[in-house]
């Protein structure tokens, strides 16, 4: 399974990187907002520490603007996939972009029919979003296995890219399930190496050794 880092702060991404992790990054225009830094200079700087796919979003709601802006933030660099809203024209834009090369990922995914749509479409990633499902009492993960299910029964080539991730067990339930990429903020990575026994052993240990004769 894949790992990707949803964040637009450089720091966090090569932190990541450094501990070996790091396949990919997702932002969206609240996270790259948070940077306060003129876009795509930051995008240019992500895709740089990045050795691998950075999704950068559309804002436009139209097919027309979409694609125009999807094919101008594409040139950034050769890792950029554009992110694009399954709406109507959403769908529209997906098949232009992907007919000239241009990988994208579909977000604001909420349903499995929209997943089918978006991998009907082309879609290289779909970014099912379980976090806010789970906010509103319904099961992200249920949705996230009913794609699996629709993908592997038509075979498409699709990636499930597992979003709104807030915690440890959507990253294991997705472990679980065969998604292809979970995407995660920083501290949802690091949390993932967290347990109380792995301190309390460790601590054991140097306690020990400090009482071997030297
Ligand atoms: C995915 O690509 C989105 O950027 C992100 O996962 C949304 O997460 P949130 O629901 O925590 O904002």
């Amino acid at each position: 399974m894949k790992f990707f880092i949803d964040t637009g702060n450089p720091g966090e991404i090569q932190a990541a990187k450094d501990m070996g992790v790091l396949d990919g990054v997702t932002t969206n225009p609240t996270l790259l907002a948070r940077e306060n830094k003129p876009y795509k200079e930051l995008l240019a700087e992500i895709c740089r520490i990045t050795d691998g796919p950075v999704s950068a979003e559309v804002t436009a709601v139209d097919a027309a603007g979409m694609f125009k802006q999807g094919k101008d933030l594409a040139k950034i660099a050769d890792n950029i996939v554009i992110k694009v809203p399954i709406i109507k024209d959403g769908v529209i834009a997906i098949k232009k972009l992907t007919s000239e090369g241009i990988k994208v990922n579909v977000t604001l995914c909420f349903s499995s029919t929209q997943a089918l749509i978006a991998a009907k479409a082309g879609a290289t990633f779909i970014s099912p979003f379980v976090g806010r499902l789970d906010d509103i009492s319904t099961s992200g993960m249920q949705l996230i296995e009913e794609i699996i299910t629709i993908y592997d029964n038509f075979g498409f080539e699709t990636e499930v890219l597992v979003a709104s991730v807030r915690h440890s067990m959507h990253v294991v339930e997705a472990a679980l399930m065969g998604a292809d990429i979970v995407t995660m903020p920083f501290n949802v990575i690091e949390k993932l190496l967290n347990h109380p026994l792995t301190d309390i052993g460790l601590k054991k240990f140097l306690d020990d050794w400090a009482k071997v004769k030297k």
